[in-house]
């Protein structure tokens, strides 16, 4: 079976303007304390066999090194060294990516980085709240390329304020110009309580489209595969460990507001930094949330996550059972497509994901 090992760590330079990630600014002081309760939670797994790992946060690669090396002691100690795992990624993002920290991380046995561009242009840049420009992603990455890594995954957000589909697809042309093994594009999503909400702004959604679209066109025909929703892989490269998740497999998250899913139950650790430390140093559980799924909730959350995979899903009887007419009215309005013996979003459908997915998640109405 597989099962992936997914660590959270929570620290940023700066909060972005449109995340509603759980990540904080302004705690550095408070990572290595946070080293010491991640080692006490996986001591608590120790030996559970993972088979994919995943760093993200936030910003891990905000860590110092002498602190990446401690991260890198967690892992080996309760689970295996890095390199054991089939897939092992680390996000970075492009301010705190140096060449002796890519070095590092590439010896420490990850083979995979998973960058944070966003945009291309340092305009877009600024309104996002990043705190690089588009150079200094390139020096980044071609850090991690000296380094070692062979497969690098960048993200691109669609849709930002002021953004021209010029602006957008001159970017997309650039990054295809790097060549990274993996792209994912988002449509910005604007959160409540982020301060692109309070702003009020508003996405135009038909230009996000368009943007979507040519996304789509135009990485299919430079090889790329269109394998979920956002995210698009050369042959060989599709994420192993996000591939995992939505084909509903099992994942233990360590560290703060990290989300598990073992044995049909989903568990989510406290979102405070602080009190997860507390909770670790004092023996108490980090998890601040638990449920077990059953019946046509749990089989609505397969469905909801196989069918952001672009291949679909083969329908079983329950399923047919559970779900049938409401995924028939979905074909007939055209926004799931039967193939021969799969059912799956449809070009249209693709870009209104949301319609679907919200008949598979509780509480279900009819359409
Ligand atoms: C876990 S997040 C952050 C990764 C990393 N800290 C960074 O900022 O580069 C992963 C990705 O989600 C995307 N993302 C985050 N918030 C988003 C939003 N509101 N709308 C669309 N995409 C978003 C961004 O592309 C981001 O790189
Ligand atoms: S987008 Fe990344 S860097 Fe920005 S606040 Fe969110 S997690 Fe931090």
């Amino acid at each position: 079976m597989n099962r992936g090992l997914y660590i959270h760590l929570p620290f940023c330079k700066q909060k972005c303007n449109y995340c509603d990630f759980s990540s904080f600014a302004g705690q550095e002081q408070y990572i290595d304390a946070y080293l010491d309760a991640l080692a006490h939670e996986a001591a608590l797994y120790k030996g559970l066999e993972c088979n994919m790992l995943y760093v993200g946060g936030g910003t891990p690669s905000l860590l110092a090194e002498h602190q990446l090396r401690k991260l890198d002691k967690i892992i080996r100690k309760n689970f295996c060294p890095i390199a054991n795992f089939t897939e092992s990624t680390f996000e970075a993002n492009p301010e705190s990516l140096t060449l002796s920290k890519a070095a590092l991380l590439h010896e420490m046995g990850f083979d995979r980085l998973s960058m944070g561009l966003q945009s291309f242009n340092d305009a877009e840049l600024k309104i996002l709240g990043r705190i690089h420009t588009a150079e200094r992603f390139l020096q980044s990455y071609q850090a991690a390329r000296e380094a070692g890594f062979k497969n690098i995954n960048v993200d691109l957000i669609a849709g930002l304020p002021t953004q021209t589909l010029d602006s957008f697809l001159g970017g997309l042309q650039r990054l295809i110009e790097l060549h990274p093994e993996h792209i994912s594009v988002y449509g910005l999503q604007i959160e409540e309580g982020t301060p692109f909400f309070k702003q009020g702004i508003v996405c135009d959604q038909n230009l996000m489209r368009s943007m979507l679209e040519e996304t789509h066109n135009r990485l299919v025909e430079m090889g790329y595969e269109h394998y979920e929703i956002s995210n698009y892989a050369l042959p060989g490269r599709r994420a192993q460990h996000n591939t995992n998740y939505w084909q509903n497999g099992e994942y233990l998250g360590l560290g703060s507001a990290a989300a598990s899913y073992r044995n049909g139950v989903r568990r989510q650790n406290t979102s405070s930094v602080a009190e997860y430390i507390e909770c670790m140093e004092s023996g108490k559980t980090p998890i601040a949330f638990s449920e077990q799924l059953t019946g046509k909730a749990k089989e609505g959350e397969t469905l909801m996550l196989a069918f952001r995979q672009l291949e679909g899903v083969e329908l079983t009887p329950r399923q047919i059972a559970l779900f049938g007419s409401e995924i028939e009215k979905h074909i007939q309005n055209g926004l799931l497509t039967r193939t021969q013996k799969k059912v799956k979003l449809s070009k249209e459908g693709l870009y209104l994901a949301n319609e679907v997915m919200r008949s598979f998640v509780a509480p279900f109405e009819e359409l």
